[in-house]
């Protein structure tokens, strides 16, 4: 089996995009002043349009939050509670899961584990509070393969309440689509191919749901760009050429800024990076911003697209500054219950045999009979069902200090998720990471290790998975408890 032919070569790499088409970056709003400490906000699920290859291409009939693809960007200062009035207007269930936020189990939007899909026609209410400041995401957690590379995704922005000083707050959902030559999204039922190799990559990359297009910015301007992936399978690898970005925080926490190595940004599905641009560049110059795919594509993401200089000079400029840490729990190292999660299956390498609902099946009897493709530990866990929870991976104590080492023994990078919890990247591939920096999602190279800790300080069942949907539905996935 092959994955379908890529057709539409200009949507492809987008050199050819039309100049003039709609602005891609998003200018936010300031923020409007909290009339309590509650924000309510409406977010409906639900079939529509949209032209992701430019004004003159043809629509695509994609799913949407409030009819946009990514869905209205959800914001709220950190300490204010966020109350979410949700109705479900798509033909099947869904949920909602906040991707980062550390909230109560109840609101965590995995179906069966944490609350009833929410079936079509029905509303559900999403309520918590904002811990954390930076910038998150937020998806369906039913049929995920399938809804958000549909178009159901949108980012969720907790504000600092002294953000970094910068001239601009930008933010660039970035996706990639499956796409036919006529521009619908391609079917999903032969899903086979993608499961056991790196998921459902697309042929059309997008920055707020429009492929390439130019981003104006002034010289001498200071610009904070929150990246947020939202792609199924596609691990950018991000070039700014012509500019010497810093990376100022992971998965909505600051780190202290560093220009990353090799002038290229590695942003798996689920992660997010925020960094800190300074525009170098000279009235009327253009500087394209490339993903340099693993295909030996260079998609090209966005042009910076340099207006006239502005009336009056620019400030000198020093290295931007770490920003204040979010109140996250410090695991205790020494004390802390080591564990290790060992990843095996897929393609090139395989699964030799794994336990599935207590039987022992060979590789080829899980995707004969299952469709499944990955282990955990050597048990692959079927999609959750009413009463037929598998059993959790792990159960700890309520404030129980842990590290895992996650080995990831198979042919293909993942994007390792944790519900509920934020952790430290301690070493990855053996090597210690440079400021342990806070995240909720670590990609694991092929055959590579990384050992994060945390404190599982938030009582309930909590997904850990592989952020490649399609891996994700294929046996990626588990649950650990904390009681
Ligand atoms: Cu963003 Cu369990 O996922
Ligand atoms: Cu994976």
């Amino acid at each position: 089996m092959t994955s379908r032919p890529v057709t539409r070569r200009r949507a492809l790499t987008g050199l050819g995009a039309a100049a003039g088409a709609a602005l891609i970056s998003v200018t936010l709003p300031p923020l409007a002043r909290a009339k309590g400490n509650i924000r309510d906000v409406r977010l409906q699920a639900g079939p529509t349009t949209a032209r992701l290859i430019g004004p003159e291409g043809p629509e695509t009939a994609v799913w949407a939050y409030n009819g946009r693809t990514p869905g209205p960007v959800i914001r709220a200062m950190q300490g204010e509670r966020l109350r979410v009035h949700f109705k479900n207007t798509l033909e099947q269930p869904t949920t909602i899961h906040w991707h980062g936020i550390r909230l109560a189990n109840a609101m965590d939007g995995v179906p069966y584990l944490t609350q009833p899909p929410i079936e079509p026609g029905q509303t559900f209410t999403y309520e918590f509070d904002a811990f954390d400041a930076g910038t998150y995401w937020y998806h369906p957690h039913f049929n995920s393969s399938e809804q958000v590379a549909m178009g159901l995704a949108g980012a969720l922005i907790i504000d600092e309440p002294a953000p970094p000083p910068v001239d601009r707050d930008v933010l660039w959902v970035i996706d990639d689509w499956r796409l036919t030559k006529d521009a619908a999204i391609a079917s999903f039922d032969r899903p086979f191919h993608d499961m056991v190799h790196g998921g459902r990559f697309g042929n059309t990359v997008t920055v707020n749901g429009q492929i390439a297009n130019d981003v104006p910015v002034t010289p001498g301007e200071r610009i904070r760009l929150r990246i947020v992936n939202v792609a199924n399978a596609r691990i950018f690898r991000l070039i700014f050429t012509g500019h010497r970005p810093w990376l100022a925080a992971i998965d909505g926490h600051p780190v202290p800024p560093r220009q990353f190595d090799e002038g290229q940004l590695i942003i798996a599905p689920g992660s997010r990076a925020d960094l800190i641009i300074d525009m170098t560049g000279k009235p009327g110059e253009r500087f394209t911003v490339i993903d340099n795919s693993p295909e030996g594509i260079r998609y090209r993401l966005a042009d910076l697209a340099y207006g006239p200089a502005p009336a009056t000079q620019p400030p000198a400029r020093r290295a931007p500054e770490a920003w204040a840490d979010n109140p996250l729990p410090e695991p205790d190292l020494d004390k802390a219950t080591r564990l290790e999660l060992v990843m095996e299956g897929g393609a090139m390498g395989g699964l030799e045999s794994a336990l599935y609902k207590g039987e022992k099946l060979t590789g080829r009897e899980l995707a004969r009979q299952h469709g499944m493709a990955w282990s955990f530990n050597g048990v692959v866990h079927p999609p959750m069902q009413y009463g037929e929870h598998s059993h959790p991976m792990f159960t700890f104590k309520k404030g129980e200090s842990v590290i895992l080492a996650i080995r990831n023994d198979t042919a293909f990078q993942h994007p390792i998720h944790l519900h509920g919890h934020t952790f430290r990247v301690l070493t990855r591939n053996g090597k210690p990471v440079p400021d342990q920096p806070w995240q909720d999602t670590v990609l694991l190279t092929v055959d590579g290790e990384a050992e994060i800790a945390f404190v599982a300080d938030n009582p309930g069942d909590w997904m850990l998975h592989c952020h490649i949907m399609e891996h994700q539905k294929s046996g990626m996935m588990g649950h650990f408890r904390v009681a």
